[in-house]
């Protein structure tokens, strides 16, 4: 398209996102000025270049997006950006790298620890990468076509890369490398009788991991050995895999029910479960961590088989039925946390990556606009 072309396009957005941020964002207003300045040009080919055949365009007749379908987009955009930063770290060094998830050159001592997991590690933290990419993407394009603002946290890329052989050195926005990580979502899943959504609560699995600062990648090369010390941080990146998987699976059907537009559900719906996929995995790979003290901070991983006990009981990677809605139903198996802006919900998300030192180093700002979109999101209710 034209320089004139583009211009004109992209005035019509800003004045449509004007409009919209007043009441609802139109779609089929969108598309008829979109079509209307650019003709075939952008808005029409971007969309059938994106799958979205002329059947869509007759299905928007069912309505558009409304303010709260806007936000719950828009945290959603956010949290898969974060995923992605972090992801990518976790690629570089330990994943692989190729032209689906470019980046780094991996770091062999760190690869090997984390096959003492499972020996299938890189690719499994490839694919998880490459999914969180294809998230953020798509719903940003489509937040975008539907004349809403896309996410961008690129000015927040402020935080240090690891200096160890094989990862790349730009900034970050997530912290990989004092972590303090939650690993109760490990007995939650396993409680037959609690529902934090009922005002449940439930242990550590790996109680150190949850009091003090640790890395979940090698910080350096002087991070490679000892053995015990690498697989302290393999162990503590399975772990924290699945704290960060655990969290999207709560985070979709949470944010789902205050959906109102039917494609923005079909969105949620067909995105959140592949965050339970991952975390189903990651559930799966934890329990392989192996028992040991790190020789360099006292850091322990126990034997989650030594009591017998069915909470830490390692090879329970289903979720265990327990208690929904009323302890006056049968329990059942289901993700928890899913109330509406309860602890799976959007401020709560962030409250637990800021608590797990994801955010470490990041600004006022940066928390000011995050925490500004959750409750936006959580405000979301079903029109
Ligand atoms: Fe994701």
């Amino acid at each position: 398209m034209e320089h004139n072309a583009q211009q004109a396009q992209k005035e019509e957005i800003m004045e449509h996102n004007t409009q919209s941020s007043k009441d609802t964002t139109s779609r089929r207003s969108f598309l008829r000025k979109g079509l209307a300045v650019g003709g075939a040009g952008l808005i029409g080919t971007g969309l059938l270049a994106n799958g979205l055949s002329l059947p869509a365009f007759a299905e928007e007749e069912s309505g558009s997006l409304t303010k709260g379908d806007v936000a719950i987009l828009r945290f959603l955009a956010a949290v898969e950006i974060l995923e992605s930063d972090l992801w990518q770290q976790y690629n570089e060094l330990g994943g692989i790298q190729d032209s689906e998830v470019p980046g780094g050159s991996g770091s062999a001592a760190y690869i090997k620890a984390l096959q003492v997991l499972d020996g299938d590690m890189s690719q499994y933290i490839h694919d998880n990468t490459e999914d969180e990419f294809s998230h953020m993407a798509f719903i940003n394009a489509y937040l975008a076509s539907q004349g809403a603002d896309p996410i961008n946290l690129d000015k927040f890329r402020t935080l240090p890369s690891s200096k160890a052989t094989g990862a790349q050195h730009i900034g970050r926005l997530t912290n990989l490398m004092q972590l303090t990580v939650d690993t109760s979502w490990w007995t939650r899943y396993r409680s037959r009788t609690q529902n934090p959504d009922l005002g449940g609560t439930f242990a550590q699995a790996i109680p150190g991991l949850s009091a003090g600062k640790f890395p979940a990648i090698p910080r350096h090369d002087g991070d490679l050995a000892p053995a015990n010390h690498i697989q302290a941080i393999a162990n503590t990146a399975g772990f924290h895999f699945g704290y960060i998987e655990q969290g999207g699976s709560s985070l979709y059907p949470t944010l789902a029910q205050g959906v109102t537009n039917l494609e923005v559900l079909r969105i949620v719906l067909s995105i959140g479960p592949t965050e339970t996929a991952h975390f189903q995995t990651w559930h799966d790979k934890a329990g392989n961590a192996p028992a040991l003290t790190d020789p360099t901070n006292g850091l322990v991983f126990p034997d989650l088989n030594a009591s017998g006990g069915e909470d830490t009981q390692t090879n329970l990677i289903m979720p265990e039925p327990t208690v929904f809605l009323s302890r006056k139903f049968p329990v059942v198996s289901i993700i928890r946390p899913t109330q509406i802006a309860g602890s799976g919900g959007a401020v709560a998300t962030i409250k637990s990556f800021t608590a797990d030192g994801l955010f470490i180093g990041q600004s006022q700002e940066f928390f000011a606009v995050l925490n500004q979109l959750a409750a936006q999101a959580d405000a979301a209710r079903r029109g």
